[in-house]
C-alpha cells in the first residue's frame, strides 16, 4: 500500500492542494521517553514520503502535537499549546492539526468538539496511518479520530537510521500497553494491553542502530520486565512474576557483542526476580543503574495504589539488584498526595527513600487521571500539603545525590561521550563535551577541540562534582595521546578509543 503517494500524487496532479509539495511539518513531543521514541518513528514514516521538518508552525502545513496524558498538568500544557495555534489557522485554515499520542487516545473525538481548530486525533498505535489522513485531510475531508488499538495483528515500527543523525544512545521498544492496575495511572487505557515485540525484530532494530553507530540502547516498555517471547526458553522458576526478561538481555548481549551498553526502562518491581539481578551480575554490558518506580513507602498506600508488592518485597527486591555489582545506583518513581496518604504514610516514603538509599528520583503530586479507580477517591491532600511534601522528598534526594556524586570525587570513570555541552572553550583550543557514567552521572569533560570523541568511551578522572553533574578531566596519559592522535590524523576522522 502506499498510501501518500496514490492520494497525494492524484490531488497535486489536480492542482487541489492549497500548498505546494513537499509537506513541510512542524512537530513538538510532551511526555516520556516512549513518546519521543512514537516521534521519531512518526518522522521517519513522514520522511518516506519525502515530507520535511520545519522549526516553527509558521512555515508548517502539518503541525503535529505528540501528547502526554499521564499527569493533569501535561495535559493541560497540551491543550494550551494547541489553542496558541488558533490566529493561525484562522490565517491559513488550509494548515492540518493533529493531536498525536496518549491525549489522542484517551480524548478520542471528544478532542475534535473540545478544540475547533483541531483537524486530526491519532492514537500512538495508528502512526503508520499518518500520512494516509495527513493527505485526506489536505484534500478537505472531514476531521477525523483514528483511535484502535492493533490488538489483533500487533505491529512494531522498525527504526529506520537516519544518515548523520544517529544518536550515541539509542532507544528500542520491546513491548507496548500495560496488563497492571496500578489505581492511579491511565496508561492501560491510553496504551492498551501489554502486547510484546518479537525478540528477533528486537534484536534486528538494535542491530541498525549499533551498524549505524549507535554505541548504547535503551529498552523501552511500559513495564519492560514483563517481556514474554515464545521462542525464549521458559523460565521454570514456579515464580509467577517471572518473565523472560532476563533472556531477552543475555539473548541481545550475546548477539550484539559491539552493543557498549545496554539499559532498559521502566521495570515494575513485581518482575525484579531473583534472575534479574543476577543478569546484572552476569552481563557486563548491562548499565549498573537501575530505575525502579516505588510511588510509595507505606503499605497501606500501596494497596490502595494496587502496585501489588509491599513495602519489605520492595526493599528485598531492590537490595538484590544493588548487590548485583558494587557500585550499582537505583532511581525511583514517587507520587506524593495519593487518596488517604496521611503525614505517617509520606514519612514512610522518606524513611524508604532513605533505607534504599535512591541517588535521584523523580516526584509527582498525586493528579486525579480520566478512567483510573483511583479517580473514584476523594482528592483529599490539600495541594499546599502536597507542594511541601514533595518540597520535603526533593531536599532529602538532593542530599543523597549529592553524598554520591561527591564520592566520585577522585575516581576515573568509563564516560559514554554523547555530544557537545552548551558551554565551550574554543579559545583555549578546547571544547565541552558530556557523556555518561556506567551508571547514568553527567560527566562535563573538556577535549581538544579538534578531536571527535562524541560516541566514544573515555576514561576520565572525576575532579568535581556539580549540583546534578560532575566534571572530569581526560586522564593526562589520554590527553597527551589524543594530541599526537590529533596532529598526525584528519580531524575527521574519529579519534581511537582510550578505554579498554
Ligand atoms: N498522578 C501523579 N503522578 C502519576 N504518575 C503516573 N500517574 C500519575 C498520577 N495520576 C507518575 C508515576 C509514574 C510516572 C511515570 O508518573 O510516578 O511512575
Amino acid at each position: 500500500m502506499t498510501p501518500r503517494l496514490d492520494g497525494l500524487a492524484a490531488l497535486e496532479g489536480r492542482g487541489e492542494l492549497g500548498y505546494s509539495p513537499p509537506v513541510r511539518y512542524y512537530l513538538e513531543t510532551f511526555g516520556c521517553q516512549m513518546n519521543v521514541h512514537d516521534s521519531d518513528r512518526m518522522e521517519e514514516v513522514l520522511h518516506a514520503h519525502g515530507w520535511q521538518n520545519t522549526p516553527t508552525p509558521d512555515e508548517a502545513e502539518l503541525v503535529i502535537f505528540n501528547t502526554c496524558s499521564v499527569r493533569e498538568k501535561a495535559e493541560q500544557k497540551l491543550r494550551s499549546e494547541v489553542g496558541k495555534l488558533a490566529p493561525l489557522k484562522a490565517a491559513r485554515p488550509a494548515l492540518v492539526i493533529v493531536v498525536a499520542g496518549c491525549v489522542a487516545q484517551q480524548e478520542g473525538e471528544r478532542l475534535l468538539k473540545q478544540i475547533r481548530h483541531l483537524d486530526l486525533v491519532i492514537g500512538p498505535d495508528n502512526i503508520p496511518e499518518l500520512p494516509k489522513l495527513v493527505t485526506s485531510q489536505l484534500g478537505g475531508s472531514p476531521k477525523t479520530a483514528r483511535t484502535e488499538f492493533d490488538l489483533v495483528e500487533t505491529h512494531f515500527l522498525a527504526s529506520s537510521p537516519q544518515g548523520g543523525k544517529t544518536p550515541v544512545s539509542a532507544m528500542v521498544t520491546t513491548m507496548k500497553g500495560c496488563d497492571e492496575r496500578c489505581s492511579f495511572c491511565v496508561v492501560p487505557y491510553t496504551r492498551g494491553p501489554e502486547r510484546y515485540r518479537p525478540v528477533d525484530e528486537i534484536i534486528a532494530d538494535i542491530a541498525r542502530w549499533v551498524e549505524a553507530g549507535s554505541r548504547e540502547v535503551l529498552l523501552l516498555g511500559q513495564t519492560v520486565d514483563s517481556y514474554r517471547d515464545s521462542s525464549l526458553p521458559s523460565p521454570n522458576t514456579g515464580d509467577p512474576d517471572e518473565s523472560q526478561f532476563p533472556f531477552l538481555l543475555k539473548r541481545i548481549a550475546k548477539e550484539i557483542p559491539t552493543l557498549a551498553r545496554l539499559r532498559y526502562t521502566s521495570p515494575h518491581p513485581r518482575h525484579a526476580t531473583p534472575s534479574l539481578a543476577r543478569t546484572h551480575a552476569e552481563l557486563d554490558v548491562l548499565a549498573h543503574h537501575v530505575h525502579l518506580p516505588v510511588q510509595s513507602g507505606s503499605d497501606r498506600i500501596l494497596k490502595r495504589m494496587i502496585r501489588r508488592y509491599t513495602r519489605e518485597e520492595f526493599v528485598e527486591r531492590a537490595r538484590r539488584l544493588l548487590a548485583a555489582r558494587p557500585d550499582m545506583t537505583m532511581s525511583t518513581d514517587i507520587i506524593v498526595g495519593f487518596p488517604g496518604e496521611t503525614d505517617d504514610d509520606f514519612e514512610a516514603t522518606l524513611s524508604l527513600v532513605r533505607e534504599v538509599g535512591f541517588t535521584a528520583l523523580f516526584g509527582f503530586k498525586y493528579s486525579p487521571r480520566p478512567h483510573t479507580p483511583a479517580k473514584k477517591l476523594a482528592d483529599d491532600v490539600p495541594e499546599v500539603v502536597k507542594a511541601e511534601r514533595l518540597a520535603r522528598l526533593f531536599a532529602v534526594i538532593e542530599e543523597q545525590g549529592a553524598t554520591h556524586l561527591q564520592s566520585l570525587v577522585g575516581t576515573s570513570q568509563e564516560v559514554l561521550v554523547e555530544g557537545a555541552s552548551k558551554m565551550s572553550r574554543a579559545e583555549m583550543g578546547l571544547r565541552r563535551v558530556q557523556g555518561r557514567t556506567v551508571r547514568n552521572e553527567i560527566v562535563h569533560i573538556e577535549v581538544p577541540r579538534e578531536a571527535h570523541v562524541e560516541g566514544q568511551l573515555l576514561n576520565v578522572d572525576v575532579v568535581r562534582a556539580n549540583k546534578h553533574s560532575l566534571e572530569g578531566q581526560i586522564e593526562r596519559e589520554n590527553l597527551a595521546r589524543f594530541r599526537r592522535a590529533s596532529q598526525s590524523e584528519s580531524p575527521r576522522r574519529a579519534l581511537p578509543i582510550f578505554a579498554s
